[in-house]
């Protein structure tokens, strides 16, 4: 890569940072590669320094610190002052699991700017079940401690099939817990969720009376809690505009240095993306094959490249593209103009039909090993 800089381009304003594969949960719906167990060794401390400050310089603002669960890696609050010290607004997003107070203690003296705590239900036999763990007392106990240590309460549930009926008690559980602001993320199909969508998905009638509860939850908790619903793509009928545009925005760095330009852009094949081993930010961003691929709409073939949408929706994900038509360059199939939007109703139907047979696979390094063989 040559490193010059291309000027009409927009710089990266957020920098995610997945500091490591490795977490004591085994979320079905987790969106890391099902052959993480096989990438190769974390960024050491003074790589992930390095990385900051290059991508600081390229002008990324805002720094996500996630995993797997980032609390494993002990050199954290290392990397927060270390953020913190280049001007980033840095974002912890956590299970909680492992964290008490001596630790929230440490990093908010390395300058933490925020916390998001995850949890998977509201009932304690569910949460376990899901987390594959033990853990619902200690998550609850962890988000009145951020509390306590002067943070925003950040919840976070993650909604899927298995836990969509306990909409009105997910909103309850935030209000007991003073959350001021609650992420209601249906589940994304990628990674190990995409493996359990069967499991996962739900029908248009739970989505439909889950968003009424919570949106009514919203008028009633008006001015003291902030609910943020993020609406399931395979029920609409135009795609989201993923990454805010391809190469334009986000900026992650998995655990081993590669670069993506989306979380999952891993699994596209012959995307080859570079690996911060090998090479700045800098060029990164602006020179490599990967980060250029799909900026802009020369890419685009029909429907995507006459619609009037177009610079809305960017064509929808590539990801899911790939994922469900097995070409990136099509047109995401939520769009109810892609020729294979079918196959995002064939999605739906196959996971209304039984599951005996089939049970859900939780993310751990040995299903992980076993995945890819
Ligand atoms: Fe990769 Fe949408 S997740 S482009």
């Amino acid at each position: 890569m040559a490193g010059s800089e291309n000027s009409s381009l927009s710089k990266p304003r957020w920098l995610l940072a997945e500091l490591t594969y490795s977490c004591p949960l085994q979320c079905p719906y987790c969106s890391n590669p099902l052959d993480y167990a096989r990438l190769g060794h974390e960024l050491s401390t003074e790589e992930w320094k390095r990385v900051l400050s290059e991508a600081r310089a390229l002008g990324a603002v805002q720094l996500g610190l996630s995993g797997g669960e980032p609390l494993t890696r002990r050199d954290l609050a290392e990397i927060v002052a270390h953020a913190r010290q280049l001007g980033y607004y840095t974002n912890l997003i956590t299970s909680g699991y492992g964290l008490d107070e001596a630790r929230i203690a440490e990093l908010k003296s390395a300058g933490l700017d925020h916390i998001q705590v995850s949890i998977q239900s509201p009932e304690k036999l569910l949460n376990d079940k899901l987390a594959g763990t033990e853990s619902f007392e200690h998550k609850l106990e962890v988000a009145r401690w951020v509390k306590r240590h002067g943070y925003p309460m950040v919840l976070c549930v993650v909604i899927h099939r298995q836990n969509i009926h306990q909409m009105r008690q997910i909103l309850e559980m935030a209000e007991e817990l003073g959350a001021d602001y609650l992420e209601l993320a249906n589940t994304q199909y990628y990674g190990w969720a995409l493996l359990n969508r069967d499991h996962l998905l739900p029908t248009r009638e739970q989505f439909a009376e889950a968003e009424a509860i919570a949106q009514a939850y919203k008028e009633k908790v008006k001015g003291r809690m902030k609910i943020y619903y993020v609406v399931p793509d395979y029920y609409e009928d135009r795609p989201k505009a993923c990454m805010n545009g391809w190469g334009t925005t986000f900026l992650t760095i998995a655990p081993d240095g590669m670069a993506l330009p989306c979380h999952a852009a891993r699994e596209l094949p012959g995307l080859d993306c570079p690996n911060v081993r090998d090479f700045n930010v800098r060029d990164i961003w602006y020179e490599s094959d990967a980060f250029n691929r799909f900026r802009g709409y020369g890419w685009m073939k029909e429907p995507c490249r006459s619609c009037p949408e177009k610079e809305k929706d960017f064509g929808g994900c590539r990801c899911q593209a790939y994922l469900m038509t097995g070409d990136m360059t099509d047109a995401d199939p939520v769009c109810s103009k892609s020729p294979h939007h079918h196959r995002v109703a064939e999605a739906i139907a196959s996971a209304q039909r039984s599951l005996a047979d089939r049970p859900l696979v939780f993310r751990n390094p040995k299903n992980s090993r076993a995945l890819s063989g």
